[in-house]
Protein backbone atom coordinates (compact mmCIF):
# COMPACT_ATOMS: atom_id res chain seq x y z
CA UNK A 1 0.00 0.00 0.00
CA UNK A 2 2.92 2.31 0.85
CA UNK A 3 4.35 2.01 -2.36
CA UNK A 4 1.25 2.77 -4.19
CA UNK A 5 0.88 5.71 -2.25
CA UNK A 6 3.97 6.66 -3.27
CA UNK A 7 3.50 6.19 -6.43
CA UNK A 8 -0.10 8.42 -6.95
CA UNK A 9 0.47 11.79 -8.00
CA UNK A 10 -1.54 13.96 -9.34
CA UNK A 11 -1.94 13.68 -13.17
CA UNK A 12 -3.49 16.78 -15.30
CA UNK A 13 -1.98 16.07 -18.92
CA UNK A 14 -3.51 12.58 -20.34
CA UNK A 15 -3.15 10.62 -23.41
CA UNK A 16 -6.56 10.36 -26.00
CA UNK A 17 -6.20 6.51 -25.29
CA UNK A 18 -9.49 5.45 -23.52
CA UNK A 19 -10.14 3.71 -20.71
CA UNK A 20 -10.80 -0.37 -20.73
CA UNK A 21 -14.16 -1.57 -19.90
CA UNK A 22 -12.73 -3.77 -17.68
CA UNK A 23 -10.58 -1.15 -16.42
CA UNK A 24 -13.69 1.29 -16.06
CA UNK A 25 -15.76 -1.38 -13.99
CA UNK A 26 -12.78 -1.69 -11.56
CA UNK A 27 -13.06 1.98 -10.86
CA UNK A 28 -16.40 2.02 -10.28
CA UNK A 29 -15.90 -0.94 -7.77
CA UNK A 30 -13.86 0.93 -5.71
CA UNK A 31 -16.31 3.80 -5.09
CA UNK A 32 -19.10 1.58 -4.50
CA UNK A 33 -16.50 -0.37 -2.05
CA UNK A 34 -15.59 2.47 -0.22
CA UNK A 35 -16.96 2.74 3.34
CA UNK A 36 -19.76 4.98 4.34
CA UNK A 37 -21.10 6.45 7.62
CA UNK A 38 -23.68 4.14 9.26
CA UNK A 39 -23.04 1.67 6.18
CA UNK A 40 -25.62 4.33 4.46
CA UNK A 41 -23.80 4.74 1.02
CA UNK A 42 -24.69 8.13 0.83
CA UNK A 43 -21.91 8.66 -1.96
CA UNK A 44 -22.90 7.89 -5.91
CA UNK A 45 -21.19 8.80 -8.44
CA UNK A 46 -21.77 9.67 -12.46
CA UNK A 47 -19.36 8.41 -14.80
CA UNK A 48 -18.81 10.61 -18.06
CA UNK A 49 -17.06 10.17 -21.38
CA UNK A 50 -18.78 12.17 -23.51
CA UNK A 51 -16.16 14.66 -24.41
CA UNK A 52 -18.66 17.42 -24.97
CA UNK A 53 -19.99 16.86 -21.82
CA UNK A 54 -16.03 16.68 -20.27
CA UNK A 55 -15.80 20.15 -21.78
CA UNK A 56 -18.92 21.68 -20.07
CA UNK A 57 -17.88 20.40 -16.70
CA UNK A 58 -14.00 21.46 -17.64
CA UNK A 59 -15.12 24.93 -17.02
CA UNK A 60 -17.56 23.85 -13.83
CA UNK A 61 -14.97 26.56 -12.02
CA UNK A 62 -12.79 29.40 -13.24
CA UNK A 63 -9.41 27.57 -12.66
CA UNK A 64 -8.51 24.59 -11.41
CA UNK A 65 -10.65 22.14 -13.94
CA UNK A 66 -9.98 22.91 -17.32
CA UNK A 67 -7.54 19.66 -18.28
CA UNK A 68 -10.91 17.66 -17.46
CA UNK A 69 -11.72 18.51 -21.26
CA UNK A 70 -8.24 16.50 -22.09
CA UNK A 71 -9.21 13.32 -19.88
CA UNK A 72 -10.86 10.67 -21.12
CA UNK A 73 -12.82 10.33 -18.37
CA UNK A 74 -14.27 12.00 -15.18
CA UNK A 75 -16.11 10.51 -12.26
CA UNK A 76 -18.19 13.19 -10.56
CA UNK A 77 -18.56 12.58 -6.74
CA UNK A 78 -22.09 12.98 -5.45
CA UNK A 79 -23.93 12.95 -2.10
CA UNK A 80 -27.21 12.20 -1.17
CA UNK A 81 -27.62 14.64 1.76
CA UNK A 82 -30.92 13.16 2.83
CA UNK A 83 -28.90 10.60 3.77
CA UNK A 84 -26.42 11.71 6.08
CA UNK A 85 -24.67 14.84 7.17
CA UNK A 86 -21.34 13.38 7.25
CA UNK A 87 -21.53 13.04 3.05
CA UNK A 88 -18.58 15.16 2.68
CA UNK A 89 -16.66 12.41 4.04
CA UNK A 90 -18.20 9.86 2.45
CA UNK A 91 -18.01 11.16 -1.14
CA UNK A 92 -14.03 11.90 -0.40
CA UNK A 93 -13.00 8.50 0.70
CA UNK A 94 -14.64 7.43 -2.82
CA UNK A 95 -12.99 9.23 -4.61
CA UNK A 96 -9.41 8.81 -3.14
CA UNK A 97 -10.15 4.91 -3.42
CA UNK A 98 -10.69 5.92 -7.03
CA UNK A 99 -7.68 7.40 -7.76
CA UNK A 100 -6.12 4.71 -5.80
CA UNK A 101 -7.44 2.23 -7.95
CA UNK A 102 -6.62 4.30 -10.97
CA UNK A 103 -2.83 4.41 -10.32
CA UNK A 104 -3.01 0.51 -9.78
CA UNK A 105 -4.48 0.46 -12.83
CA UNK A 106 -1.34 1.81 -13.98
CA UNK A 107 -3.74 5.51 -14.98
CA UNK A 108 -3.62 8.81 -13.91
CA UNK A 109 -5.78 10.73 -12.07
CA UNK A 110 -6.97 14.40 -10.50
CA UNK A 111 -9.16 15.57 -7.97
CA UNK A 112 -10.84 18.52 -9.09
CA UNK A 113 -12.68 20.67 -5.68
CA UNK A 114 -16.08 21.51 -6.73
CA UNK A 115 -17.87 21.87 -3.28
CA UNK A 116 -17.62 25.36 -2.20
CA UNK A 117 -16.10 26.83 -5.71
CA UNK A 118 -18.17 29.09 -7.62
CA UNK A 119 -19.12 28.35 -11.64
CA UNK A 120 -19.88 32.72 -11.63
CA UNK A 121 -20.50 35.14 -9.05
CA UNK A 122 -24.06 33.70 -8.35
CA UNK A 123 -23.86 30.31 -9.23
CA UNK A 124 -21.71 27.62 -7.04
CA UNK A 125 -19.99 24.68 -9.74
CA UNK A 126 -22.61 22.63 -7.60
CA UNK A 127 -25.26 24.00 -8.89
CA UNK A 128 -24.12 24.35 -12.77
CA UNK A 129 -23.45 20.81 -12.62
CA UNK A 130 -26.46 19.74 -10.89
CA UNK A 131 -28.57 21.54 -13.75
CA UNK A 132 -26.52 19.98 -16.35
CA UNK A 133 -26.38 16.23 -15.26
CA UNK A 134 -30.01 16.67 -14.03
CA UNK A 135 -29.10 15.27 -10.50
CA UNK A 136 -32.24 15.99 -8.22
CA UNK A 137 -31.78 18.49 -5.10
CA UNK A 138 -30.77 17.27 -2.55
CA UNK A 139 -27.28 15.69 -3.75
CA UNK A 140 -24.57 17.79 -4.07
CA UNK A 141 -21.81 17.73 -5.55
CA UNK A 142 -18.18 17.08 -3.85
CA UNK A 143 -15.15 16.75 -6.62
CA UNK A 144 -14.21 15.09 -10.28
CA UNK A 145 -11.61 12.97 -10.86
CA UNK A 146 -10.16 13.19 -14.15
CA UNK A 147 -8.94 9.75 -15.37
CA UNK A 148 -7.11 8.64 -17.97
CA UNK A 149 -3.24 7.37 -19.30
CA UNK A 150 -0.85 9.54 -18.46
CA UNK A 151 0.79 11.84 -20.71
CA UNK A 152 3.60 12.99 -18.72
CA UNK A 153 4.51 11.64 -15.33
CA UNK A 154 5.79 13.58 -11.76
CA UNK A 155 8.40 12.24 -9.32
CA UNK A 156 7.28 9.53 -6.93
CA UNK A 157 6.94 11.10 -3.44
CA UNK A 158 9.54 10.03 -0.97
CA UNK A 159 9.66 9.08 2.34
CA UNK A 160 12.62 11.29 2.60
CA UNK A 161 10.45 14.26 1.96
CA UNK A 162 7.65 13.35 4.67
CA UNK A 163 7.48 15.90 7.47
CA UNK A 164 7.39 14.89 10.60
CA UNK A 165 6.37 17.47 12.46
CA UNK A 166 2.88 16.66 12.06
CA UNK A 167 3.05 13.52 13.77
CA UNK A 168 2.60 14.30 17.42
CA UNK A 169 2.85 11.37 19.78
CA UNK A 170 0.33 11.24 22.84
CA UNK A 171 0.12 15.19 23.31
CA UNK A 172 -0.14 17.81 20.65
C1 LIG B 1 -9.44 18.11 -1.45
C2 LIG B 1 -8.58 18.26 -2.67
C3 LIG B 1 -8.94 19.20 -3.62
C4 LIG B 1 -8.17 19.34 -4.77
N1 LIG B 1 -8.60 20.19 -5.75
C5 LIG B 1 -7.90 20.29 -6.90
C6 LIG B 1 -8.40 21.07 -7.97
O1 LIG B 1 -9.49 21.66 -7.92
N2 LIG B 1 -7.65 21.15 -9.10
C7 LIG B 1 -6.43 20.50 -9.22
O2 LIG B 1 -5.80 20.63 -10.28
N3 LIG B 1 -5.96 19.72 -8.22
C8 LIG B 1 -6.66 19.59 -7.08
N4 LIG B 1 -6.23 18.75 -6.09
C9 LIG B 1 -4.95 18.03 -6.25
C10 LIG B 1 -3.87 18.64 -5.33
O3 LIG B 1 -3.46 19.89 -5.84
C11 LIG B 1 -2.69 17.65 -5.24
O4 LIG B 1 -3.15 16.42 -4.74
C12 LIG B 1 -1.58 18.18 -4.36
O5 LIG B 1 -1.00 19.33 -4.92
C13 LIG B 1 -0.48 17.14 -4.12
O6 LIG B 1 0.06 16.71 -5.37
P1 LIG B 1 0.02 15.16 -5.78
O7 LIG B 1 -1.43 14.75 -5.88
O8 LIG B 1 0.73 15.10 -7.10
O9 LIG B 1 0.73 14.37 -4.72
C14 LIG B 1 -6.99 18.59 -4.94
C15 LIG B 1 -6.65 17.63 -3.98
C16 LIG B 1 -7.43 17.46 -2.88
C17 LIG B 1 -7.06 16.38 -1.87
Amino acid sequence: MIDLLLKRRSTRKFTSQNIETDKKEKLIQAALLSPTARNLHSCEIIVIEDKKMLEKLAVSKPHGGTFLSNAPMGIVIIGNTNKTDVWVEDASIAAIDVQLEAESLGLGSCWIQIRGRNYSENKSAGEYIKELLNIPSYYDVASIIAIGYKASTSVDSSLKDIDRSRVHLENF
